[in-house]
């Protein structure tokens, strides 16, 4: 993000700002789930202050609970803007969400359980995960794979997605998992900047009961990768659906050849090795990976799951976000194995093959603890009460929301319909960055505030600022920003230290900033108003509008395009495309959203296209983009136009057809 961006006055523009201005009143903690809470009032309170006051000596009680191969000898090593954490020490993830637990006598315990979208079900205890992560870990070794490679994953939500993660975590491999809806293009993208000589996929996958052929998919992006210099060695491939694939000799395999008997033990590894990385969009068109280290993630993670999810022996989570996005890495898998917990994972759509799927699925497994997204919350609250009320949701003592800002109505819907006004509803703020949950109300330690996320988790010291860096008045809206580092943070962008430390560090000095506004009560509850940069959030899923935008340009028709997002009610935001065609030319909508579609995947497909005579600019030539937000959202033209080059612009624009 430029100077000029962070000098937008657009904060009350953005997203979803408008649903959640009011402050509404605080739901108080139910008596009964305060009583079992794994954090209290007292306990949080005790916590914090020393997580702010003594960061290390804090951080340090919490990493006792986990398997060192070698003690740390230094706790935070801070050179602003890179931390190294737990310095010196040697652990593996892989090694304390499966081999502690089975060595602590609770092998039997079940780690996962799985429902594909047809009805089948699967179960693993943690003594079985461990055998197949270790099987696994044994054949990507054998298939050359090294400590430090990084392996891509392009796999639907099946547990072989769980066991290729922790086979990779096991073998110091970092992995890159890609969201099965990016297209070959963007996989092929994210391999070339990775650096990535091997993948992992499935022949098949299955989305509302239509089948999505992966394997060809990565063979595309294999292509596409070789023509950009990148080789790829190796491809496991997961016998999924048993659908025909074409397998290239010598370097596919069948995940369920390659594994013999052989099994691979956890290898020591620094704290500060790379354990993931994960793309993310930013302000520009190229992603960012974004990259996350074994310690630090590791402790983060659990600490995390246990305080704001409050998980426990009896329970069953579900985390229903996909292995492609960071809540699929931190909350599906990693933390409630880290708390040697059982996860749920389900592989199919959420109203498939109708709209009872989910309760259906609570009804029946027991599921204590939802975690989810608004946008899933919304679409289930428009299908009404009467869906819900035919299942049993007993089970659930805990709801969670994440992804995006949660409107008060459905905040209400979720907590009366769902959680029967038993279950506290935690909405939680983070970022792919973060590594970890950043702001939510502990749910047996604080009233929740629907639109509201909350306090700071331990160790997270926010403060909202203003454009200058000075520190806003108690429920003015400004930047939110992180003063001090966290063990879960990212600790840079791979390969670009320089694009981190001015991406994160650099708008405003000295503190962490990643692009949302917010503002914070006085007595220190924290309201996310939306990302304030020109990152989309659209349906809980975050994609860049200058990603966008440049595939569109790559289409032969378009001169130019401008990309906003258009207050949605269902998916937050949707993505609204101006398109300025090439001299004489008239490209199709529908076209060219599939043009988008090919290139970056559906993720990315623009919901409203208009062909533009003209956009408006400065003299300069920089395209104003606030005000192609506000045609986009239907409303009047506000603020300054006359530094625009032709302001007529405007309102030819605005009679233009939306298609
Ligand atoms: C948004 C997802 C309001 C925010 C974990 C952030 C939220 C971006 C919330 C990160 C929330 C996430 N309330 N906004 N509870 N949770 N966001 O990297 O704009 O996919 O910057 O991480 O989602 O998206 P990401």
């Amino acid at each position: 993000m430029s100077q000029s961006d962070l000098l937008r006055p657009n904060l009350p523009e953005q997203g979803s700002i408008e649903h959640i201005s009011r402050q509404e009143a605080r739901i108080p903690v139910p008596e009964a789930f305060a009583a079992q809470a794994n954090v209290t009032p007292g306990q949080y309170a005790e916590w914090y202050r020393e997580s702010i006051e003594s960061p290390e000596t804090f951080w340090d009680a919490r990493a006792k609970d986990f398997h060192w191969f070698q003690p740390y000898h230094r706790v935070l090593d801070w050179q602003p803007p890179f931390a190294q954490w737990f310095v010196g020490g040697q652990t593996n993830l892989s090694y304390n969400a499966l081999d502690r637990h089975v060595d602590a006598g609770r092998g039997d315990k079940r780690a996962l359980v799985w429902e594909g979208e047809e009805g089948e079900v699967r179960e693993y205890t943690y003594a079985q995960l461990l055998d197949e992560v270790s099987l696994t870990a044994a054949a990507l070794t054998r298939l050359g794979v090294k400590k430090g490679d990084r392996v891509t994953l392009y796999l639907p939500m099946i547990p072989e997605a769980v066991m290729a993660m922790l086979a990779c975590t096991r073998i110091g491999a970092p992995h890159t998992v890609v969201f099965g809806g990016f297209a070959a293009g963007a996989i092929a993208d994210r391999m070339v900047a990775a650096g990535s000589e091997f993948v992992i996929t499935a022949d098949i996958g299955q989305r509302k009961g239509e089948p999505l052929p992966l394997k060809s998919v990565v063979d595309e992006a294999i292509k596409l990768a070789e023509e950009q210099g990148q080789a790829v060695r190796g491809v496991l491939v997961v016998r999924h659906t048993g659908s025909d694939v074409t397998m290239q000799p010598g370097r596919d395999h069948w995940w369920h050849e390659a594994r013999t008997d052989e099994r691979e033990d956890a290898l020591p590894l620094d704290s500060e090795h790379p354990l993931f990385i994960l793309y993310t969009s930013g302000s520009t068109g190229k992603p960012k990976g974004i990259l996350h280290t074994t310690a630090g993630y590791m402790i983060g993670a659990a600490l995390s799951t246990y305080a704001a999810l409050d998980l426990k022996d009896h329970d069953l989570f579900w985390c229903t976000a996909d292995v492609g996005w960071i809540t699929g890495h931190t909350y599906s898998t990693y933390g409630p194995l880290l708390l040697g917990q059982t996860t749920f994972m389900y592989e199919g759509a959420h109203n498939y093959p109708h709209w009872g799927r989910f309760w259906d699925m609570i009804g029946r497994h027991g599921i204590t603890i939802l975690y989810t997204a608004p946008t899933a919350i919304r679409s289930f609250m428009r299908h009404g009460d009467d869906t819900p009320a035919e299942y049993d949701l007993s089970s659930l003592r805990l709801l969670g929301s994440v992804g995006e800002p949660i409107n008060p109505q459905a905040w209400h819907w979720y907590h009366r319909v769902i959680g029967a006004e038993r279950c506290p509803v935690v909405d939680t703020w983070w970022q792919t960055e973060t590594g970890s949950i950043m702001l939510t109300t502990l749910p047996g330690a604080h009233p929740a505030e629907p639109g509201t996320a909350g306090v700071p988790m331990f160790g997270i010291d926010p403060v909202i600022l203003n454009r200058e860096g000075e520190e806003m008045q108690a429920d003015e809206g400004g930047f939110l920003t992180l003063r001090q580092p966290w063990p879960s943070m990212l600790r840079t962008v791979y390969g670009d230290d320089e694009r981190y430390a001015k991406t994160y560090f650099g708008e405003i000095d000295g503190v962490y900033f990643a692009g949302d506004g917010a503002r914070r009560s006085e007595d220190g509850y924290v309201t996310v108003l939306g990302r304030v940069d020109d990152v989309l959030n659209v349906s809980g899923h975050r994609l860049s509008t200058a990603e966008v935008e440049s595939a569109l340009v790559a289409h032969p028709q378009v001169a130019e395009a401008a990309v906003v997002g258009k207050p949605d009610e269902m998916k937050g935001e949707s993505i609204f495309a101006f398109v300025l065609p090439q001299e004489g030319q008239t490209p199709d909508p529908q076209e060219l959203r599939q043009y988008v579609s090919d290139l970056i995947g559906k993720v990315a497909r623009p919901d409203h296209i208009v062909v533009a005579p003209a956009l408006p600019k400065t003299r300069s030539g920089k395209i104003m983009r606030r005000f192609l937000r506000q045609i986009a959202a239907g409303k009047s033209i506000e603020g300054d136009t006359s530094t625009l080059d032709d302001p007529s612009v405007l309102e030819r624009l605005a009679a233009t057809p939306v298609e």
